[in-house]
């Protein structure tokens, strides 16, 4: 059972990438060089995760919290995330990535749901990276909107309640159709999930580097890709 169980390459890497006010700090840069850099980093793990052959790639860009930075750092990161949009979904849709954008859109601008809604629907069909960008996303929002979802249907008789189990639940989750992560790496030392994918990190295993978010690099990715080959995963089951 445990060779069955052993994957030496993680299916579905998800990254929380975080130190960018670190890394600018330490650069006595301010802090939106911090997160322009954490973008060419991402780009740059995007092409690793291609050449390794990983199936799915989950970034978490924005989360709920970030909601509550200064408005200065929130409408930086709001430019940049449509800066990115407007400029590297050709790329991405060169190298056959698949893109889709996972969290509440319901406070972006028109203008931003606009280019998600076309870069998903150019890149859709695409076969190989797929790549998740977590924007607004909470993990505890992710369960409630399901949960709400479900109760609705159990409430007007499209559901019973006896259907609700763990493998339904997990259909009404974001990533309903996407298998769940085997890997989290978070960069800059913080040894904390941060209401990213809480239902779906259920068994992944965890990598916790002290790297800087703009400073990960294909090496650093490699080095946890070698960790993650010698764990030895047993979801829940015996050795
Ligand atoms: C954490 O660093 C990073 C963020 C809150 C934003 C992440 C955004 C990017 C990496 C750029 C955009 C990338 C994509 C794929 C859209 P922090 O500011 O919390 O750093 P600190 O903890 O050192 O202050």
């Amino acid at each position: 059972m445990s060779d069955m169980l052993s994957q030496s390459l993680p299916k579905h890497v998800a990254i929380i990438m975080d130190g960018n006010g670190r890394w600018a700090r330490q650069q006595g840069k301010p802090r939106w060089r911090g997160h322009q850099a954490g973008a060419d980093a991402a780009g740059k793990i995007i092409q690793a995760a291609i050449d390794q052959h990983v199936d799915v790639l989950s970034l978490f860009a924005f989360s709920s919290e970030n909601w509550c930075r200064p408005e200065e750092e929130v409408n930086y990161l709001m430019k940049l995330l449509l800066h990115m949009l407007k400029t590297q979904v050709k790329e991405l849709h060169k190298k056959n990535v698949a893109l889709y954008v996972a969290g509440d859109l319901s406070q972006f601008s028109a203008q931003i749901c606009a280019h998600i809604k076309k870069a998903e629907a150019l890149t859709c069909a695409n076969t190989g990276l797929k790549l998740i960008v977590a924007v607004n996303y909470g993990g505890q929002w992710d369960i409630v909107q399901a949960a709400q979802r479900i109760a609705e249907q159990v409430a007007t008789g499209v559901l019973t309640l006896d259907q609700v189990d763990e493998k339904l639940f997990s259909q009404y989750l974001v990533l309903s159709n996407i298998s769940h992560p085997d890997l989290l790496i978070r960069t800059s030392g913080e040894q904390r999930i941060s209401n990213f994918f809480l239902w779906q990190l259920a068994y992944a295993e965890l990598y916790f580097t002290p790297i800087l978010w703009p400073d990960f690099d294909e090496k650093a990715f490699q080095k946890a890709l070698d960790e993650y080959a010698k764990r030895h995963r047993r979801f829940g089951g015996r050795m």
